[in-house]
């Protein structure tokens, strides 16, 4: 019986205690604002106590009361509006713009992106965060790699590190001829246009004419060098005879023509010796020069003479042996007086 009444007693005198100290419990919270870390920490929320709140992280007090007040046990109305942050339009920069996706609010990420010609410095993607924009990023012009001179030739930059659009240009010496592009262009990658030209040395080919040989200058022909023609028999020349190695290639080299004559009086070109002189040639003309040798007549003569005269000597030869064979026969009885010593005795006998 006793226990009983002391069980009795025992939660009388707790329900009293609850009511006289009736609180709250912690609070529980939906939407963008938590507990303040110092009202955590409180272990009762009794009766017309305050709890704070604080807008969770990202988010920012807008409007309306942040704490809460216990009641009879019962929480008062959230009046807190929370609104996420937002980090705004990133500070401009030169030459810089952003790709904004996503928006600027808490968490969101963008991309600054340099004008044509400038280099991203820094970081490529920026997040909005409670402090604000994270990262640093600028936009520097772009440089291309600094060119050293040509070699037999010179190099043209308006800087010592060429920039974005900067125009570099090139020349060669004196006896180079330029391969390549007398200009390049920085570009907006830092990069050269083209590569950078040469400088090689005027060379000309070995010069060949028809009908004709060359008589001076020898391989390689670099620049001012010469060569000196001349045409074959029967071939005039036409130009100068020697040619000289430009920039461009020889001087026009001369060109051999067929030294030709019109025959004006037909029927005495056979026989008249013309002479090169007095013939104008030209390509339309019919029938080439005969060069007969003037002097063809004397010697015709020479050789007539040495042939009557050799004839001669022969001839005289021939009749001495002749005569001394002759004589031989006399001397020496061949048997043929004989024979006609005996055909006479033969026909006196009949
Ligand atoms: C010269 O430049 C032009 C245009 O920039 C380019 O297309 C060409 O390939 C270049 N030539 C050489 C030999 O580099």
């Amino acid at each position: 019986m006793t226990t009983v009444k002391a069980w009795s007693l025992l939660l009388l005198q707790f329900s009293l205690v609850s009511m006289g100290k009736a609180g709250c419990p912690l609070p529980e919270l939906t939407g963008n604002f938590v507990l303040s870390s110092d009202s955590i920490l409180k272990n009762s929320f009794p009766d017309n106590s305050q709890a704070l709140l604080e807008c969770a992280k990202g988010y920012e007090r807008k409007d309306g009361s942040s704490s809460i007040t216990c009641l009879n046990g019962v929480w008062s109305d959230v009046e807190l509006i929370c609104k996420k942050i937002d980090c705004g339009q990133p500070n401009p920069s030169p030459h810089m713009s952003y790709n904004i996706r996503d928006g600027t609010l808490f968490g969101a990420y963008i991309q600054p992106v340099c004008d044509i010609g400038y280099d991203l410095e820094g970081t490529s993607h920026r997040q909005c965060l409670v402090s604000g924009w994270s990262g640093r990023a600028e936009c520097l012009l772009t440089t291309c790699l600094p060119l050293d001179q040509i070699e037999h030739g010179k190099t043209n930059a308006p800087r010592e590190e060429p920039e974005f659009n900067d125009v570099i240009t090139f020349s060669c010496d004196e006896e180079y001829i330029l391969v390549g592009n007398s200009s390049i262009t920085c570009g907006e990658y830092g990069e050269y246009s083209s590569p950078p030209p040469n400088c090689k040395a005027i060379e000309c080919p070995v010069p060949e004419i028809t009908f004709g040989r060359q008589t001076e200058g020898n391989p390689p022909y670099f620049y001012k060098s010469e060569a000196t023609f001349e045409c074959g028999p029967g071939y005039r020349m036409k130009g100068l005879a020697t040619s000289v190695c430009e920039k461009s290639g020889w001087t026009p080299l001369p060109v051999c023509v067929e030294v030709i004559i019109t025959p004006t009086k037909p029927s005495t070109t056979t026989n008249k010796v013309t002479t090169i002189g007095t013939t104008t040639a030209s390509t339309q003309l019919h029938g080439r020069i005969e060069e007969q040798p003037t002097n063809a007549s004397p010697s015709a003569f020479v050789i007539v003479i040495v042939t009557v005269f050799v004839t001669s000597a022969v001839a005289c030869c021939l009749l001495i042996l002749g005569y001394r064979h002759y004589k031989h026969k006399g001397s020496y009885n061949t048997g043929e007086e004989l024979r006609t010593k005996e055909e006479l005795l033969l026909n006196q006998s009949v």
